[in-house]
């Protein structure tokens, strides 16, 4: 029987940081969304403040990525013309104590999901990896022509192995329009203040740890290492606005329009910010003291990682809007307005 619905895009992790963020701006852009979330790391409320910020909330449906019942139902019921695949797990520290979920998750998960899209005939996947793909290489900026390396951990490794698996499907048959995006540092918040990044317990990434140090929720910021071959010592990362990361997911999808194929993108500024220069911008964003230590270094963390972002740029037409100000600025404004997140 034709399917008559009107079409969609699939947002997997859709509830969650940046595919929230991802919805809203497809939606804004007239795009139909349809979220399949297990809400293990996110909240409905997220997709309330969609509704509020679009005028109407995203199709959505509770589930997981690897329940292959419950993805054969999704595509035989919508018709889904290209899947945006943000669902996984992504907290550094617990993948070392639990590397089983962390592979299950984000590479069987990542299988799960293209076997049902190939089941469905829908070949285009827009999948969220990381820069902590390229281990730490010895020249900056990272192209995307630098090997990727040894990830220092189970979470970088499952994203390297879902990378892989994309890279010898697209290879496999010739239907496939693959967009790799490798993300670097994402943080920010959407304007408003609506919607943000909500971890769960004490922070493990530097922006919420200190935005919770200015909100008062936390004590101080321990800085992980002042002796980095770095300009003032401390570790360097290319941080990126999560609005302008979510424009870059628009601008893959036109380019599977035509490219065929796996394609890798950088989604960075191409700026290398370090751990003081960010806590220095947070406090003339906030206006708040934020009290620090000196830490020694955390296992696993490389000196510095920033992108060259000109392939993005010349082949998708995105670059950078947002610069650090913004994103202290959004940053600050969601955790004032939602000192406790979507609780
Ligand atoms: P997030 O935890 O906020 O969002 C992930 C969402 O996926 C959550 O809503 C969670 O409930 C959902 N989810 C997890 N497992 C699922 C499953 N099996 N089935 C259905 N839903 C599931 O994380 P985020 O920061 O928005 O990250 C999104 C993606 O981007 C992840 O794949 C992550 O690895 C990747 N990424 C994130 C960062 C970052 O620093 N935030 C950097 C690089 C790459
Ligand atoms: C940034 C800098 C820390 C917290 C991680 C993942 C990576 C990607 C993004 C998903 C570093 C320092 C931090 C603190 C600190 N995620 N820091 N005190 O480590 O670059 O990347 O998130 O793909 O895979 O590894 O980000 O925000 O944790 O740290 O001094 O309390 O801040 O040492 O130099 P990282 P981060």
């Amino acid at each position: 029987m034709p399917n008559h619905t009107p079409e969609c895009y699939l947002l997997t992790g859709g509830a969650g940081y940046i595919g929230s963020h991802s919805t809203l701006a497809l939606m804004q852009a007239g795009h139909q969304v349809l979220v399949l979330d297990n809400l293990c790391n996110s909240s409905p409320i997220s997709l309330d403040r969609l509704g509020q910020l679009a005028g109407r909330a995203p199709l959505f449906v509770q589930g997981d990525v690897r329940d292959a019942a419950l993805l054969e139902q999704v595509f035989a019921s919508h018709r889904i013309s290209a899947v945006l695949h943000f669902a996984g797990l992504k907290a550094v520290g617990e993948s070392v104590q639990q590397p089983l979920a962390y592979f299950d998750n984000n590479v069987a998960g990542t299988i799960s999901l293209c076997k049902a899209m190939a089941q469905a005939g829908v070949f285009k996947l827009v999948f969220s990896s990381s820069a902590t793909v390229y281990g730490e290489p010895e020249t900056m900026p990272i192209h995307e022509s630098t090997p990727t390396g040894r990830p220092t951990n189970p979470y970088g490794r499952s994203k390297l192995m879902a990378e892989e698996v994309l890279r010898d499907l697209a290879a496999s048959d010739p239907r496939w329009r693959v967009a790799v995006l490798r993300y670097f540092n994402p943080v920010g918040a959407h304007e408003s203040g609506l919607i943000g990044e909500d971890p769960h317990g004490i922070p493990n990434n530097l922006l919420p740890y200190i935005a919770q140090v200015a909100g008062g929720k936390l004590a101080e910021l321990a800085v992980f290492g002042n002796d980095y071959p770095t300009p003032d010592g401390t570790g360097v990362r290319d941080y990126i606005h999560v609005q302008d990361l979510a424009q870059g997911h628009l601008k893959a999808l036109q380019a599977l329009q035509t490219r065929t194929g796996l394609n890798v993108w950088n989604l960075g500024t191409g700026q290398g910010y370090s751990v003081l220069e960010m806590l220095r911008a947070f406090e003339a964003a906030s206006g708040r003291q934020i009290p620090y230590r000196i830490a020694p270094r955390r296992p696993g963390d490389i000196a510095r990682c920033w992108a060259d972002a000109s392939k993005a740029k010349i082949e998708l037409g995105w670059q950078c809007k947002l610069g650090l100000a913004e994103m202290m600025r959004d940053a600050w404004r969601w955790q004032v307005q939602s000192p406790n997140g979507y609780a």
